[in-house]
């Protein structure tokens, strides 16, 4: 269950839409390595986690996602508004907006993928505005990648103990 607090988890205030830049985010949305597949994969790996730590760990960070997926929708919102249909039609963002690509469900969690599509963001990207809110993101996903670090510590742990290894030393001979 979960309570909501209207407001974003970090402020997104744009003041000039560009359509271009808007095109390169939304990848961050719904695109293969973004906060919707993040927060749809943390949320769904708790159940089958048999450490209660890990769990808490996936449920926190698969939480904040979902607040991540909405400051890059409040991001794509402010970048695009007041566009006609005209002004979008012809430009990169009509084409990803209809043909969205359908990847390969990731098999690594982590944020990693996350925080690399936030730096090719920023590489591509020169307006403050939309910079300050993106890093804030990026850091984020640094945050989960440490966090994602102690559950796999915890999780390997609570394997060896177990006499049951995370990597079969025998499949590599
Ligand atoms: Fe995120």
């Amino acid at each position: 269950m979960w309570t909501y607090d209207r407001k974003l988890q970090y402020p997104v205030k744009i003041k000039t839409p560009n359509h271009n830049l808007a095109s390169i985010i939304i990848s961050q949305l719904g695109g293969p390595d973004g906060e919707l597949a993040a927060s749809m994969r943390y949320l769904n790996q708790r159940y089958s986690m048999p450490y209660g730590e890990v769990t808490g760990i996936l449920t926190d960070v698969g939480t904040e996602e979902l607040a991540h997926l909405e400051m890059v929708g409040a991001i794509l919102y402010q970048l695009t508004r007041d566009l006609s249909p005209d002004e979008i039609a012809g430009t990169p963002f009509a084409t990803y907006f209809v043909d969205h690509t359908v990847g390969v469900y990731p098999v690594s969690a982590s944020g990693q993928k996350a925080r690399v599509t936030y730096d090719n963001i920023i590489r591509l990207c020169d307006d403050p505005d939309v910079l300050d809110p993106i890093r804030y993101l990026r850091e984020r996903e640094i945050v989960h990648y440490q966090r994602f670090g102690d559950a796999l510590r915890i999780a390997t742990d609570h394997m060896n103990e177990k006499n049951f290894y995370a990597i079969n030393p025998s499949y590599d001979q």
